[in-house]
């Protein structure tokens, strides 16, 4: 039999928007690596195979950096903060691409923002898989972004392969992962998982500037009922497991050579707020014996910390001051007040809360010694660890396995939406390697091919779990 010069064309057309590997990929070594597969099924109950999965890489990177440009401080920083013009652009985009994977989009009071997939059993408890897009002050295009784009190219990778869910399968972008703006980690996860505490909060909670998270809120769109922060809590059940994809953000993975980390167990994290007030006063005219500078108090406080986190003799336990503001702030003024806040964790709960009893009676004797004021010592979170489900890990282990990429168990020393998603469903996180474990930098970095592996084992992941 010949073919028609036009019958060939037409062969040509169809091959090529049929399939996306061929379309977008046909060059790239990650595809190819996908088509040397042989054929591993990924559930024993249908047909669907490994060899049919393809990701998009040179899309996922190129959405990658674009949200990276959502961004108020120059490349290669990236700031993206909770409800400015930038967070809101870039949530547009995640909808944008959501609604290009059809994806049926709802947003709750807050924006916490879920993409369904609907299965087959839609009754059924969803799969949901996430992250967060928000970004701290000059930090990296990595942290989060890739649970989250990661997540809807995994849910493309398994459309393109034909796959059919059982269970619904859900993307969801996380509200404020990141304490910047209110204070608060994890916002959106923290609600979702029912912290009532929280919900009451917000309604008076104010930011730097003293502009209300109601106000921000709603600038952005959200929080259009006043009263409604507890209308964002997941009732127990909601979903049937919830898988988050992110870099490690610790050295581990790259050192090892081992391209997926399948997390065990989420560290302890907790903060806390100190403030100190003494009469400050002229820099040349009040002498040293006659002084209580409430900047020193602070200083002091912050070497304890450093102290009381070594005395733990466990590597495990860590603390930092990552915030430290003396008032007024002129070269010439005794500082009259000083604002610190304090994060501690530890894999260890009881640990990490010695710990911070330890910077509690510090703070205390600081003051006393000084002659100021301790006018707040507020603990804001003082969060339980969290274990990844066994189920979740054997699903995880046998994706990873299937793909033929290696894995190890690790506990994740960041904390992550995980940690409160894990409160209303069994939960599991995969880690992909980044560059020399960098994370909350400019130089955070993760390679197209470690970020690809890692959505191939959501994907497959995913897939096992809805099926299950
Ligand atoms: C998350 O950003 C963390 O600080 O662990
Ligand atoms: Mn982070
Ligand atoms: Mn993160």
């Amino acid at each position: 039999m010949s073919l028609k010069f036009s019958d060939f064309v037409l062969l040509l057309l169809f091959i090529c928007f049929s399939s996306p590997t061929l379309a977008h990929n046909g060059d790239d070594p990650i595809t190819r690596t996908m088509e040397e597969f042989s054929g591993y099924p990924i559930h024993e109950s249908h047909s669907h195979s490994v060899s049919s999965l393809s990701v998009d890489a040179r899309s996922l990177q190129k959405q990658i950096d674009e949200l990276a440009t959502f961004s108020d401080t120059p490349a290669p920083s990236v700031t993206r903060i909770l409800y400015t013009e930038k967070d809101v652009l870039a949530r547009r985009f995640i909808k944008n691409l959501m609604g290009l994977s059809g994806l049926s989009i709802r947003e709750d009071a807050v924006g916490n923002i879920f993409g369904r997939w609907e299965g087959s059993e839609p009754e059924l408890a969803a799969i949901a898989t996430g992250s967060h897009i928000d970004a701290i002050p000059y930090s990296g295009k990595y942290d989060g972004v890739v649970g989250v784009l990661g997540a809807i190219e995994a849910i493309n990778t398994l459309k393109r392969s034909g796959f059919k869910p059982k269970k619904s399968l859900e993307v969801i972008l996380f509200t404020s992962e990141e304490p910047t703006r209110f204070g608060i980690s994890c916002l959106g996860s923290r609600l979702l998982s029912g912290v009532e505490e929280l919900a009451k909060a917000l309604k008076t909670t104010v930011d730097g500037q003293n502009i209300s998270f109601i106000l921000a809120a709603r600038s952005a769109g959200y929080a259009e009922e006043k009263d409604d922060f507890y209308s964002v809590s997941l009732k127990k059940g909601s979903y049937s497991a919830f898988v988050e994809l992110h870099i490690e953000q610790g050295p581990i993975l790259e050192k090892e050579g081992i391209p997926i980390g399948i997390v065990t167990a989420i560290a302890a994290p907790a903060s806390i707020k100190v403030e100190f007030e003494g009469n400050g006063g002229h820099a040349g005219a009040v002498l040293m014996p006659n002084r209580n500078d409430a900047g020193l108090a602070a200083a002091e406080l912050a070497l304890a910390v450093e102290r009381h986190v070594l005395e733990s003799g466990s590597i495990d336990s860590v603390g930092t001051v990552g915030i430290l503001e003396l008032h007024p702030g002129a070269i010439n003024s005794i500082p009259s007040k000083s604002h610190l806040e304090i994060d501690t964790r530890d894999i260890d709960e009881e640990r990490r809360n010695i710990i911070i009893e330890k910077i509690r009676q510090s703070a205390s004797a600081i003051a006393k010694n000084r002659g100021v004021r301790l006018t707040e010592f507020k603990i804001v979170n003082q969060d339980p660890p969290a274990l990844s489900d066994k189920s979740i890990i054997e699903a995880m282990e046998a994706a990873s396995k299937e793909l033929n990429l290696t894995h190890k168990k690790m506990i994740s020393r960041a904390y992550h939406d995980s940690l409160f998603m894990a409160r209303v469903s069994p939960m599991g996180m995969i880690f992909i390697p980044c560059y020399k474990g960098y994370s909350h930098k400019p130089e955070e970095y993760a390679s197209i091919e470690n970020i690809s592996n890692g959505v191939k084992v959501l994907a497959v992941t995913l897939a096992k779990l809805s099926q299950g």
